[in-house]
């Protein structure tokens, strides 16, 4: 057979429980901290900002959590999801690696995130919450807590980085279909924005940022949550939907994967493919988080504490970090703009659980072109990254004739990033060199934690 082969599940066989790595670590990560007195964060200080449900799962250490029933109902509406062996690809490569896809675009949102705003905002409805804020960097999460919002009758706010608000207007429509209310950040809306832009007028925004602007938000209203689209440990449970269907799929196929890869904004597409995958032993796949080299957080960035978000009110975590005031590049790949990564993921790296690699804008987009006419998909610049770490595996493996499985995850599609595609196309796109300066004038505002560097 030379056409591209599909493994598909039943309805019937989408998971019935989340995974959580945390049950099964040999050791303990750090425990995240008060943005003001920098002690331990316990439950009662999460309660501003999450409702009970999501706090307790934030701290869980069961190894599975059971999906309910109204969450698996929205779930079917897209998944399972399809697992697909990419034999068009290999073939143009050429490359004797078997390379499969798995692929979270086919959501009504265009990616993996419905798998967590689904969830979060069933939890937020069933505790009493009535509005969620948030903040969007591509518009990819936006628009799936907006979806999220809309079946579950919460009223929804986000805060978009300006940047991406400018180049993707259509993201933006997306989420105003579905009700939800959308504020370029820094906006004049909160304390954080206008601090901002009294500084920086014409600041692009970050992730970072709009974090902080979704927060204060959501602190100062008693009806309404916070709701973050990666990096916590419910998020990542969330996504492991992903993994464990996958793992169902490779057995479909007959394979045991060599290496696992998935792109790394904040962590949790990557987490949620590559947990259920990864042995702890090291005798499973080599795992690889890939990140565009204009924000290294996991390459260039270092392991320490820092703030989730840029104004310093956020829950500060240990974590791989360029520093709380980085502001990265405008790059496409808005997604992948944030200065974090999720703890879990931090720690696996830090002990040598999983590796990371860092992708330059113009061979991530040169990657997903030869995925496009290949598999016919167009992917979400984001995961063009992770598509560019999977050509240079094949590579290497053709060099040093081994025959590998390699399984990525195609987190999302990019119809709503057309302008990107056009821009790179028209030779306009460049590639930003790690801005090693701005990172060390970052880095020298980490929090001063004890022990935390
Ligand atoms: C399609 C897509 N992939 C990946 C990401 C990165 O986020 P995460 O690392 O949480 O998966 C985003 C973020 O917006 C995204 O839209």
């Amino acid at each position: 057979m030379t056409g591209s082969i599909k493994y598909l599940l039943a309805e019937n066989e989408i998971p019935t429980a989340w995974y959580n790595l945390a049950a099964d670590l040999p050791f303990r990560p750090n425990p995240p901290l008060h943005p003001r007195t920098l002690e331990p964060l316990g439950p009662d200080d999460l309660a501003t900002l999450f409702p009970p449900s999501l706090i307790e799962q934030e701290m869980t250490s069961r190894r599975f959590v059971d999906i309910p029933g109204e969450v698996l109902d929205v779930y079917r509406l897209w998944r399972p999801t399809p697992l697909v062996r990419a034999r068009r690809l290999e073939r143009a490569l050429p490359t004797r690696a078997r390379i499969y896809y798995k692929y979270e675009g086919v959501s009504p949102a265009g990616s993996h995130k419905p798998n967590t705003a689904v969830a979060q905002a069933h939890y937020n409805h069933r505790d009493g919450t009535r509005r969620l804020t948030t903040e969007t960097g591509a518009g990819q999460w936006g628009s799936a807590l907006a979806l999220a919002c809309s079946f579950f009758g919460l009223e929804c706010t986000v805060y978009m980085v300006r940047i991406s608000y400018e180049q993707k207007p259509y993201r933006k429509a997306f989420m105003r279909v579905h009700g939800a209310d959308v504020t370029p950040s820094p906006s004049s809306r909160t304390a954080c924005g206008r601090a901002i832009l009294e500084d920086q007028p014409d600041s692009p925004g970050s992730l970072g940022i709009a974090i902080s602007e979704a927060v204060e938000d959501a602190a100062g209203d008693p009806r309404a949550c916070y709701s973050l689209g990666s990096v916590l440990n419910h998020v990542l449970l969330h996504q492991t939907v992903i993994g464990l269907e996958t793992r169902r799929q490779l057995e479909m196929a007959g394979e045991r994967p060599d290496a696992v890869v998935g792109c790394f904004g904040g962590g949790s597409n990557f987490a949620g493919l590559a947990f259920p995958l990864l042995s702890l032993d090291g005798t499973g796949p080599q795992v690889i988080a890939a990140e565009p080299a204009a924000c290294p957080t996991l390459t260039r960035g270092v392991y320490a504490y820092d703030y989730g978000d840029a104004a310093g009110i956020a829950p500060v975590a240990h974590m791989f970090t360029l520093g709380h005031s980085f502001v990265p590049p405008r790059i496409h790949a808005g997604g992948l703009r944030y200065h974090g990564a999720a703890p879990l993921a931090s720690a696996l790296l830090h002990h040598g659980l999983i590796s990371a690699r860092a992708v330059g804008q113009l061979d991530a987009f040169a990657a997903a072109s030869l995925f496009a006419r290949t598999e016919g998909i167009l992917p979400a610049p984001e995961s063009a990254h992770a598509i560019q770490v999977v050509v240079e595996l094949a590579r290497e493996a053709e060099r040093e004739k081994t025959e590998p499985c390699i399984v990525f995850g195609l987190s999302g599609h990019g119809h709503f990033d057309m302008g990107a595609y056009e821009a790179y196309l028209d030779g306009l796109l460049e590639d930003y060199q790690h801005p090693r300066e701005e990172i060390e004038r970052a880095l020298a505002q980490l929090p001063q934690v004890a022990g935390g560097r």
